[in-house]
């Protein structure tokens, strides 16, 4: 894909591909976020899905807390738009560690960090670039597999996403939890998160909210009754019929060719070789 394709609906920042609706003053400016000790950021590269752990978090009862719209979605507006938020907020976000406003990691904001295998996170990503106008077109698998590999997608490396994160993994208020798990055991996942939002939930209670946030329930409810499209949790799309694809794990076994496997495993080891994280996505 020529750059000129790539950079009609991104632009490079700092050396990091942004979506046009991330305008450059807004990221230039987030420095001067006034971050609240009480906020919450839900953090995760793209497709690692971030709106599930959000409807989860809106489905906790009594949680009194209002979901925004990412940081980094909008213009220069965006910070007085959250000023008017009086509960305490979930704030989403697609961003680097290093780029999250200095304000949220003195303030020692509350992040919960969404991890997700890899190759299905890249799977998830290229049907959204071919399914979302405001992201580059991609002709073939074969070109997005190259373009994930070397980083050159929006937000950046999946890699360097990961690992300026890890490096804050034992800090006290990251809390990082991932797809699969959630996947695999619910109420566990569940459970760390509302331990580490310091809310209490019964078995009961996590039941329903499994139900309602089933991919199967998310998916028929797509568009919520008077959705506001300002409102998006996506910094990509404002339109969440295009999220839920299919929501499984290993769906990148129906992608993957033997010789992408193998380079992309090589990769993975390189990259990841101190990673803790790394070991949790083990197939
Ligand atoms: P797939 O494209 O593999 O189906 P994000 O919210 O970060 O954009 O991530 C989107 C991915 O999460 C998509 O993956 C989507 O289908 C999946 N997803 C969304 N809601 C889900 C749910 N309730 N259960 C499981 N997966 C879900």
């Amino acid at each position: 894909m020529s750059s000129q394709n790539q950079l009609s609906v991104l632009h490079n920042f700092k050396g990091i591909l942004f979506s046009t609706m991330s305008s450059k003053e807004l990221l230039n400016s987030l420095d001067s976020f006034d971050a609240r000790e009480d906020d919450v950021f839900l953090v995760s590269y793209p497709k690692s899905g971030t709106h599930w752990v959000a409807e989860v978090i809106e489905n906790i009862p009594n949680a009194g807390i209002t979901l925004t719209s990412p940081i980094e979605f909008g213009d220069i507006s965006k910070f007085e738009e959250l000023k008017a938020y009086s509960k305490r907020r979930v704030i989403p976000t697609h961003l680097n560690y290093d780029m999250l406003p200095v304000n949220v990691k003195q303030k020692q904001c509350k992040i919960i960090y969404i991890v997700r295998n890899p190759k299905d996170t890249a799977v998830s990503l290229f049907h959204y670039y071919r399914d979302n106008p405001n992201l580059p077109c991609v002709e073939t698998w074969a070109a997005f597999f190259e373009l994930f590999l070397r980083g050159d997608v929006v937000y950046g490396s999946w890699f360097d996403h990961i690992l300026s994160w890890e490096e804050h993994k034992n800090d006290k208020d990251i809390l990082i939890i991932f797809y699969e798990e959630l996947k695999k055991d619910f109420a566990k996942s569940l459970k760390k998160i509302t331990t580490f939002l310091d809310i209490n939930v019964n078995d009961n209670e996590i039941n329903k909210i499994a139900s309602k946030t089933s991919f199967s329930e998310m998916k028929n409810n797509a568009v919520k009754e008077n959705f506001d499209p300002n409102h998006t949790i996506c910094a990509l799309t404002a339109d969440r019929n295009l999220v839920f694809r299919k929501g499984v794990v290993g769906d990148w076994i129906n992608y993957f060719t033997s010789k992408q496997k193998r380079v992309f495993d090589e990769l993975f080891t390189e990259k990841m070789k101190h990673s803790e994280v790394a070991r949790h996505l083990k197939e």
